[in-house]
């Protein structure tokens, strides 16, 4: 047994590397190993001969398990200082003049409308993408039965059988967060939530990915005439085109109350869209005042408060400013797509500096 131990803690010692570790394990200690096949045989002992054999031979085997774990994990050290030796990177070197990655158009539209609301006195707030139907649906008084969780095409997350947590959904819309965020600030309130959302649809102009921001703003005294205003405001600074004209259209949604649908001025000459000018419309959000059972879902009291909310499609903007026919190439993560349409790294939208370069 002396001669077993010495043979493999010297070939341990040895080893260079961790397969060849590994090759020795199996010989002392795996399945068929030497130290294996001789605790094997100790049914073949008798009891007295068993009463020595056995624990020296469990001592063997814990001697080579210890030290095939200390080795492991002096091998490991050694391959991470090489790596650590090897790869670096110089982070105070200035970036390469050639334009390597881009902003993504969502992100940069992103960047620019926060710049601009926050010049309006809006900050952010997030939610998680994976909600409950409670915070997608129920709090926002569209009950169980309500068509519009049939027209939203919501995926709902698998259930393993006896799960009994609420249903999780991707969201439909970030309107979640307008509840989220009354739960944990109370009002007032003027917040916008910029994020993914999700619905089963694809076509030119759906994906089954796209982003939106919600605005809300709660106080004594907010009215419609605010949310029109801001919106205006909202829109010449990001299309960079004063006194663009917007239309709002009387709608319904089960979170609003009145509700609205905002339409942008456009034209269409030789196919190409055209904003601000024309006499065109296109549609891109969705607006009202919050509903009162909306309020109280939040732990706001409507006697006291009110407030205007609005969920805009950013992908929607995005493809509207920068002139980007097909939504579902926003997704496609093609190169090529993203050096024509991309913007570069360096340059922070503000409304000093202009939003766009
Ligand atoms: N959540 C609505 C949608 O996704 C948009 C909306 C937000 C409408 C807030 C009114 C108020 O279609």
């Amino acid at each position: 047994m002396e001669d077993l131990s010495a043979k493999y803690l010297s070939r341990i010692a040895d080893a260079r590397d961790e397969a060849a570790l590994e090759e020795i394990r199996l010989a002392a200690v795996g399945k068929k190993g030497e130290v294996s096949l001789k605790m094997r045989e100790l049914g073949k002992m008798t009891p007295e001969e068993r009463q020595v054999a056995g624990p020296a031979l469990n001592a063997l085997k814990d001697e080579i398990n210890s030290a095939l774990a200390a080795k492991k994990a002096a091998l490991g050290d050694a391959a991470l200082d090489e790596r650590l030796r090897s790869e670096w990177l110089d982070v105070t070197l200035p970036t390469r003049p050639r334009r390597q990655g881009t902003i993504h158009p969502v992100s940069q539209a992103t960047e620019e409308l926060t710049a601009i609301f926050a010049e309006m006195g809006f900050s952010v707030a997030e939610g998680p993408r994976i909600d409950t139907d409670w915070y997608n649906f129920d709090a926002l008084n569209i009950p169980g039965h309500h068509p519009a969780r049939a027209e939203m095409d919501t995926f709902y997350m698998a259930r393993a059988e006896g799960d009994n947590r609420p249903p999780h959904v991707l969201r439909t819309h970030t309107s979640p967060v307008q509840i989220r965020t009354m739960e944990t600030q109370g009002a007032p309130l003027r917040i916008i939530c910029p994020g993914g959302v999700y619905r089963a649809d694809y076509d030119q102009t759906h994906t089954p990915m796209f982003h939106q921001v919600e605005g809300l703003a709660i106080d004594k005294d907010i009215s419609m005439a605010n949310l029109k205003w801001v919106l205006e405001e909202f829109f010449a600074a990001f299309f960079e085109i004063d006194g663009i004209k917007t239309r709002f259209r009387a709608s319904h949604f089960p979170f609003t109350e009145p509700s609205a649908e905002v339409d942008i001025q456009c034209s269409w000459v030789d196919g190409q869209l055209r904003i601000g000018e024309g006499d065109g419309w296109l549609e891109v959000l969705g607006s009202g005042m919050v509903h009162p059972n909306v309020l109280r879902a939040g732990g706001i009291d409507p006697d006291q408060w009110q407030g205007f909310a609005f969920g805009m499609g950013i992908d929607r903007i995005a493809m509207l400013k920068y002139g980007i026919p097909d939504l579902r190439a926003f997704f496609d993560s093609d190169l090529r797509w993203l050096r024509h349409y991309g913007f570069a790294a360096l340059d922070q939208p503000n409304l000093h500096a202009g939003l766009s370069r």
